[in-house]
């Protein structure tokens, strides 16, 4: 069975997950920073596109655990830009770099898998993490990346933390960017719990899969 996908984010109040200059904002409170620790902590891999590893340059790691015990980090990467000294090539977790099928760069720090020949194709990626024991994945982003996994069908949970600030810009990215829906079709959601978190508020969705489009 492929991984059960979760989907995380933090948006603004007015949609974003970035300001205009696509580098990281703080918009989690303190209570949505451990809630997202727990995430991790309870997912067996931890998944971004490569722009999100360029702009921000995250760890990907729950500190306190060792290398063995922390989940498994993939990189979407096409065509090899992940930088040589990103942190998520460090040695405190096991990281996969998924490139597409013809490009030959390899990093130190990572095992490379490649498939797909524009993209990285994800249903073989799911079926790879499948076969590496990922029962449950965590989708961290950014929107280009959250719009394929929407696109291909993948998503089985999506939860936003709605933070209380607004932060503008028709270029700033959104949860889910990419080219969008045509008219007449899109993901149907149940929504499954709504918490306030300090400042702001966790929406939990469930991929309603047999709802005829809107
Ligand atoms: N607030 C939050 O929760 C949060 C979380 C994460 C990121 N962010 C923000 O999100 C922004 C980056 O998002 P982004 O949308 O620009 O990029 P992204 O989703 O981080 O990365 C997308 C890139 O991944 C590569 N890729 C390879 N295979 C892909 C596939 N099948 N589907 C999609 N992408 C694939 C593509 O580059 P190649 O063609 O070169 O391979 C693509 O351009 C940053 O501003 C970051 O700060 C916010």
């Amino acid at each position: 069975m492929r991984p059960h996908v979760i989907v995380n984010c933090a948006m603004t109040a007015d949609g974003k997950i970035a300001g205009k200059a696509r580098k990281q904002v703080r918009i989690s409170s303190p209570e949505d920073l451990d809630r997202v620790r727990r995430l991790r902590t309870e997912s067996d891999a931890i998944l971004v596109g490569v722009n999100t590893i360029i702009a921000d340059d995250p760890h990907l790691t729950v500190r306190g655990l060792d290398r063995d015990r922390n989940p498994l980090r993939v990189v979407l990467d096409s065509n090899g830009r992940t930088p040589e000294r990103a942190k998520v090539l460090d040695d405190r977790a096991r990281t996969l770099v998924a490139t597409c099928e013809g490009c030959a760069r390899t990093w130190e720090g990572a095992e490379v898998v490649r498939m797909g020949r524009d993209r990285v194709d994800l249903h073989a990626l799911m079926r790879e993490l499948e076969t590496r024991g990922v029962r449950r994945l965590m989708v961290e982003g950014g929107g280009e990346t959250i719009w394929s996994f929407f696109n291909e069908g993948l998503v089985d949970e999506y939860l936003v933390f709605v933070g209380s600030m607004v932060l503008g810009g028709r270029t700033s990215p959104s949860p889910v960017d990419g080219e969008g829906f045509e008219e007449g079709r899109c993901v149907n959601l149940g929504l499954a719990e709504s918490q306030v978190l300090g400042s702001g508020i966790l929406l939990r969705y469930e991929v309603l899969r047999d709802v005829p489009p809107a």
